[in-house]
């Protein structure tokens, strides 16, 4: 019996192999040309646009790529056509005196040279490109809208994601590309979460990172902070209060040891134990004098470890224990209004409107998408001045409290600020009353300070039309709401008035 062997075909699809080849030839030419254009645009005259970035140095390569593979694909298939009976595989001869060989060798060397300087050039820009944050903030564009918005409006919005995510080395490199495979398998099965979960569990420890550009040896002293306040009644009553937050210092260069960035000192270390994965219950806290090695132990009254019990690993606390939301920061109600009111962009004089506005900003947080949020808060608010005289005032307000929404809420990604505790302070989130909250007791009877005044001296507080006091020495606090000795200011305060 004989096999019929299918022809060779002719002419171009002869190298090419077949269809296959074909295509890979075709994709391959379109996608090298449009490259190299590109890549020739971006060296003489430069883009500004961060998609393109992406497009030039991650996707047209691959598309390349994906064109030589094909006609990889088309040669091997070919060559499985030509086979004929009782051939036998093997590497092909080179002839350096065949004048074709030679030809075919020193065109292969010289395209083989183009093509690996375009490609170290391109993997260097790739690995610009997958650094910036354009490609971390924009790309996944859902999913990563509400930290990049948040970030946008941060005291650290030119400071590249990658500086605080990944740091210097490569082997945090190597570990971020690794999980950010994870992740964008994740988006492309939309099998991500909503929200994204926080704390971070692997982020790199911040003495690694933040301490490229902050390091504790540099906190001295006290830094002014002054907060407007307006009450959610009807004449929105401004409270005003200006304290001196002691943030202290970390070594006797610029002044005494002490306050609050001595939990970074070098000298010492904090560890704790969190009860909840969002390290908002803390029984248990341990610092360790390593000069004297003097340990001392806090816990609340149940927080004490069982006898004999397992106890996990406890944290090392490090920046971000407290400064958890140095840029993604999402403003409550409250504090977005108190700010868009003090700087006058809503209107003060209108009569209730940081309480409506904040109504309304609470209930279109659980909107479903954000054109609905956008519409309901211009619903909310309109139907509570139907006559009033200034219409003008009240548009005003109501696109101000949108832009607040736009810049704070994303409901496609579920993602507020109720869904992101904030460790600095102690108002709307325990903060440092997680621990400093008069519970924690150690071993020899010391209470881990819950004075007012160890952190902060309140210097000038006012009320409305009353004159404000001032003393540099201090005040007690006069609280706007009453007297609340001793209870957590948490138990009221939660983001909204
Ligand atoms: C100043 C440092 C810093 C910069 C710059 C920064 N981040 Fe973060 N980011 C953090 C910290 C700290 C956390 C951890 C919050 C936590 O664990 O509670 C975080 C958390 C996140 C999270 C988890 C979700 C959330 O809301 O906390 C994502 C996603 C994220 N960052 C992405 C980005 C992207 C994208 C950029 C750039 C556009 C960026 N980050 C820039 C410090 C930074
Ligand atoms: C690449 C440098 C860089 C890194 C890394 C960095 N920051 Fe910053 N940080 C800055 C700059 C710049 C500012 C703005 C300074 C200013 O406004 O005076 C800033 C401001 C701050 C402020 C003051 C914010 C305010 O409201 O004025 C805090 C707090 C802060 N950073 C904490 C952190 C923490 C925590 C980390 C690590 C998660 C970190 N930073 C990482 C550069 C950096
Ligand atoms: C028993 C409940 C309660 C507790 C506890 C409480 N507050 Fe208040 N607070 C109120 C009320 C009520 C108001 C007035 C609300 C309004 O009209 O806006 C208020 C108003 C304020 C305001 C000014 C208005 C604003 O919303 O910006 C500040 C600032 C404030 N409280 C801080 C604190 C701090 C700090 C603590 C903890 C030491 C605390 N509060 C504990 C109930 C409480
Ligand atoms: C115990 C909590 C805590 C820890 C830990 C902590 N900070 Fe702070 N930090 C604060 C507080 C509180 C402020 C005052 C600013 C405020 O209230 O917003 C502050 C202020 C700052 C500022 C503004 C500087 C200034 O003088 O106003 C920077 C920058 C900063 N911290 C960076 C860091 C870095 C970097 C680390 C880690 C090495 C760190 N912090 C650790 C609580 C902390
Ligand atoms: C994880 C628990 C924990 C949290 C959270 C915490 N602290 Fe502390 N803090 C401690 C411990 C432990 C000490 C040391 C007490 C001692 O043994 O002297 C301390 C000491 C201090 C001191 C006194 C330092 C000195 O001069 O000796 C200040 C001020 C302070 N903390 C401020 C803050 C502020 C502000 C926050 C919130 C932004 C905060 N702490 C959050 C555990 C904590
Ligand atoms: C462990 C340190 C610590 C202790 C103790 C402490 N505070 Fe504070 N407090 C802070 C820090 C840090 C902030 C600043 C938070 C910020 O940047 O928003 C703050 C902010 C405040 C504010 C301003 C809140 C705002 O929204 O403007 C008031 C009022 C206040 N504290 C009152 C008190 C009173 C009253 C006590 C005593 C019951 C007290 N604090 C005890 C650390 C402390």
């Amino acid at each position: 019996m004989t096999e019929t062997i299918p022809k060779p075909p002719k002419g171009l699809s002869a190298y090419a192999g077949n269809w296959l080849g074909l295509l890979g030839i075709i994709v391959t030419m379109c996608s090298l040309l449009a490259l190299l254009l590109l890549i020739a645009f971006d060296i003489f005259v430069g883009f500004s646009r961060p998609y393109l970035g992406v497009l030039i140095y991650v996707i047209l390569p691959a598309i390349v790529f994906a064109g030589l593979l094909l006609i990889g694909a088309g040669v091997w298939y070919q060559r499985r056509l030509r086979r004929k009976p009782g051939y036998k595989p093997g590497l092909p001869h080179i002839d350096l005196n065949n004048p074709r060989h030679r030809r075919n060798l020193i065109l292969t060397v010289c395209i083989g040279l183009v093509f690996l300087l375009f490609s170290a050039y391109g993997s260097y820009r790739a690995y610009h490109v997958t650094e910036s944050v354009a490609f971390c903030g924009l790309l996944c564009h859902q999913v990563m809208e509400p930290v990049h918005t948040t970030y946008l409006n941060s005291p650290h919005a030119r400071v590249a994601c990658t500086k605080c995510h990944i740091g210097p080395g490569a082997s945090w490199f190597v570990r971020a590309k690794i999980s950010g495979l994870r992740q964008v398998y994740a988006v492309l099965t939309d099998s991500y979460p909503r929200p994204i979960p926080v704390p971070v569990e692997n982020l790199r420890p911040a003495r690694e990172t933040c301490e490229q550009c902050h390091w504790p040896e540099k906190f001295y002293g006290a830094t002014e902070l002054q907060r407007p306040h307006y009450l959610a009644d009807e004449d929105n009553t401004p409270f005003d209060i200006r304290m001196m937050i002691k943030v202290g210092g970390a070594t006797p260069l610029h002044g005494p040891i002490g306050g609050i960035h001595w939990h970074m000192a070098v000298g010492n270390d904090i560890e704790y134990r969190a009860t909840d994965a969002s390290r908002q219950t803390i029984p248990w806290v341990r610092a360790t004098n390593r000069a004297t090695g003097k340990v001392t132990v806090y816990h609340t009254a149940d927080g004490a470890p069982a006898e004999g019990a397992a106890q996990p690993e406890p944290r090392r606390m490090d920046c971000v224990d407290c400064h958890n939301r140095p840029t993604h920061i999402f403003q409550s109600p409250n504090e977005a209004l108190n700010v868009a009111l003090w700087l006058n962009r809503v209107d003060a004089s209108i009569p209730s409107i940081k309480l409506n506005a904040s109504n309304a900003l609470l209930q279109s947080a659980k909107a479903k998408s954000r054109t609905e949020g956008v519409r309901q808060i211009d619903e909310l608010i309109s139907a509570k001045y139907p006559d009033y005289q200034d219409p003008l005032k009240i548009r005003q307000a109501v696109a101000e409290t949108q832009n607040i929404y736009r810049n704070n809420f994303f409901p496609e990604m579920k993602t507020t600020w109720q869904v992101r505790p904030d460790n600095i302070g102690h108002r709307s989130w325990p903060g440092c009353f997680r621990c400093h909250d008069g519970e924690h007791v150690s071993t020899t009877g010391e209470t881990l300070s819950n004075d007012c005044n160890a952190c902060h001296t309140i210097i000038s507080q006012a009320l409305g039309d009353k004159p404000a006091t001032t003393s540099l020495a201090g005040l007690p606090f006069e609280h706007p709401g009453g007297d609340v000795p001793g209870i957590l200011c948490t138990l009221c305060h939660a983001g909204s008035p």
